[in-house]
């Protein structure tokens, strides 16, 4: 197995190679960067390869730029099972014909006795609808690349045997809390929940998979403009949610982890049944001990990228407010369940080139409009450049969260709890995303969740009222409160509210004798 860089990796068999989630140029408007730099490897050899796996839609999982230019078109896709066809048309676009459509859950024999499996997670929270993990068996060795997807548990992997290699995600890879409009206190204790949170999740998947070897993978980014270069992780800071590789085995250590293994982009690692040799490009320690001067070079380096990124964002032609009513309201129109959901106007403030004035533009989710803003309550705001939002109307994008928000280049208020809603509506402007996740919350409505589980004194629904997480393993009760740890959300056992979020009562109830 090769790194080769944030999530990506190339794992090589005696019966064919699987390249990863290659990823080197910029995302979400040249605000995300591969960390260490990957942009020297030697590409062209990189993309001769059997097969191409690219687990979803995310930015920092599927480069288009570099897919085009450096993988082989003779790779067979191994396509993840997704309700849209959004991955497999991009694929197609960039030049690829070869697909096996492979089904969630379901191992596939390939030449050579290669197996893989792909679990597809496809709810419109899930990635940019969808998020996937490969699984790969050869010769008896067994390798799961969960990338950064949150499955509610592993057995269906752990179910076709020992895993020898596990690589997950442990870091951020969201705006939260750091673009909310709080105070610097409030912040960093946010941030420090966070980053705990991410940790427990991680501890929890690798003790589910006990895997040989863990490898953390998928992050973090780093950010090398100016305006965000405060979210890299080199301030001590212990609210940032970016912690790195060399803070995994840090964090790692303390909860008695001695397996995990740290891939630099041009490691290597031979792994067999009982033993993983991995070979660096340079000293792994030394180099995160340097990671600030290494930022800095990178810094210098790519400035010129990012300047040429930002000269495109600017169509001063547009007529915000009039393209916006156009795509957005027959949306509004259509939408029952997400338009319920955020309950209320979103308000965008979109600052103007000179950064004097500013446009204020109304979601209306009750009224069905957009419109311009009318001196009202709103439930959340957000305010960012107009020039982002031209930007994203001229490439007629259909998920702003995986281009504005991502970028994290727009900062946010909100009155009252975080509201999924808001974001899964961002993230479906086209009528096929939208009509996906119109379908997939009618038929989570009418689930009834019957089975049980219990904690002390208090029975509780068994499924998370959010994405269905056994709770049976991934609850934690203190005192009242029930935190589900697979994303931390928290609920209030007497009443059944949810703490985190609006709607996902819970059922739960104290015994009485
Ligand atoms: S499934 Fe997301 S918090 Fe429980």
């Amino acid at each position: 197995m090769t790194g080769t860089g944030h999530a990506s990796m190339r794992i090589d068999t005696a019966a064919g190679s699987i390249l990863c989630d290659p990823w080197v140029n910029p995302a979400y408007f040249a605000s995300w960067f591969p960390f260490p730099d990957n942009s020297q490897l030697d590409w062209e050899t990189l993309g001769q390869v059997d097969y191409l796996y690219v687990s979803h839609l995310h930015r920092d999982h599927f480069d288009a730029e570099h897919l085009r230019r450096f993988v082989s078109k003779k790779a067979t896709v191994l396509l993840p099972e997704y309700p849209t066809s959004q991955l497999e048309d991009e694929l197609r676009d960039l030049g690829f014909t070869s697909f096996l459509k492979t089904k969630s859950n379901e191992v596939h024999e390939l030449d050579g006795g290669l197996k893989v499996m792909i679990q597809a997670l496809i709810s419109p929270t899930d990635g940019p609808i969808g998020d996937s993990s490969l699984w790969v068996e050869h010769d008896g060795i067994r390798v799961l690349n969960q990338n950064d997807a949150r499955p509610t548990d592993l057995s269906t992997f752990a179910e076709l045997g020992h895993v020898h290699a596990h690589m997950l995600q442990f870091s951020g890879a969201i705006w939260y809390p750091m673009v909310y409009e709080l105070p610097e206190s409030a912040k960093r204790a946010f941030g420090k929940q966070k980053r705990d949170r991410q940790f427990d999740r991680t501890w929890r998947y690798i003790d589910d998979l006990k895997a040989s070897h863990v490898f953390p993978i998928a992050g973090p980014p780093c950010f090398l403009d100016d305006e965000l270069w405060q979210f890299n992780d080199i301030f001590g800071d212990e609210g940032n949610i970016f912690p790195d590789q060399a803070v995994f085995q840090r964090e790692y250590a303390k909860v008695g982890g001695t397996n995990g293994i740290v891939l630099l982009p041009g490691s290597v690692t031979e792994l067999t049944a009982d033993s993983a040799q991995t070979s660096h490009p340079t000293d792994v320690d030394e180099f995160f001990a340097n990671k600030q001067v290494h930022l800095e070079e990178m810094r210098v380096r790519k400035a010129p990228v990012i300047a040429a990124e930002k000269a495109s964002w600017r169509h001063p032609e547009i007529d915000v407010l009039g393209e916006l009513k156009k795509r957005i309201e027959p949306l509004l129109e259509e939408s029952i369940y997400l338009a319920k959901g955020v309950g209320g106007p979103v308000r965008f403030d979109l600052v103007s080139y000179d950064g004097e004035s500013v446009e204020s533009i109304v979601v209306d989710f009750p009224g069905k409009q957009v419109r311009a803003y009318a001196d009202e309550k709103v439930r959340y705001r957000f305010r960012t450049q107009r020039e982002l939002i031209e930007h994203l109307i001229f490439i007629d994008e259909g998920d702003w969260v995986n281009s504005l928000f991502l970028s994290c280049r727009f900062s946010a208020a909100r009155i009252g709890q975080y509201n999924e809603f808001v974001y899964a509506f961002f993230k479906c402007l086209s009528e096929e995303r939208l009509q996906y996740a119109e379908g997939w919350y009618d038929e989570h409505e009418k689930t009834v969740e019957a089975e049980d589980t219990v904690f002390g004194d208090w029975t509780v629904q068994r499924r998370c009222p959010h994405l269905k997480a056994d709770l049976s393993r991934f609850g934690i009760v203190e005192g009242d409160v029930l935190t589900c740890q697979l994303h931390g959300w928290k609920f209030d056992l007497p009443s059944g509210r949810c703490l985190t979020s609006v709607g996902h009562k819970i059922r739960a109830a104290k015994k009485t004798s």
